[in-house]
């Protein structure tokens, strides 16, 4: 699975999204170790704080489905649908990661045009508290 063939998958589930109080649309497509791919959107609420981010989406459908190792996710955001720049995931995604993936898991995050960055989870989430954290010291 290729950068740009993880973030096609991503695009698609950007059109999956339900966003009707922001409008901003985010799709996300998460690679499994095993190379399994699930694709998720995010899913606002009335209430506005169960909102639910597409890259939370798709490690929960992923981490119900019995995956536990991942090797890199796509994003991508924009209003509307229509991607509009290369948006990080917000600090609880990041979380998220951070209790299922390494320093080197990969986020590779799609613009507006062709191209996308890419980034590793150590470095967009440094000094992170982690699995084990707790009950090690
Ligand atoms: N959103 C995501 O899906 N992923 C992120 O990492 C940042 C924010 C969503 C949540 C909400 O539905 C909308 O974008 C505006 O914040």
């Amino acid at each position: 699975m290729t950068p740009e063939q993880l973030i096609q998958l991503a695009k698609e589930a950007m059109t999956r999204a339900y966003a009707p109080y922001s409008g901003f649309y985010v799709g996300a497509a998460l690679l499994c170790a095993d190379g399994t791919v699930y694709q998720g959107c995010n899913i606002e609420n009335a209430s506005f704080s169960p909102t639910v981010c597409a890259e939370r989406s798709a490690f929960f459908k992923a981490v119900y489905d019995g995956h536990r190792e991942f090797t890199a996710i796509a994003v991508c955001g924009g209003r509307e649908g229509r991607i509009t720049g290369t948006f990080p995931p917000c600090g609880v995604c990041r979380q998220v990661m951070r209790e299922f993936c390494r320093d080197d898991f990969l986020i590779y995050l799609a613009g507006a045009e062709d191209g996308y960055e890419t980034h590793t989870l150590a470095e967009i989430l440094p000094c992170s508290f982690s699995a084990g954290e707790h009950m090690s010291r």
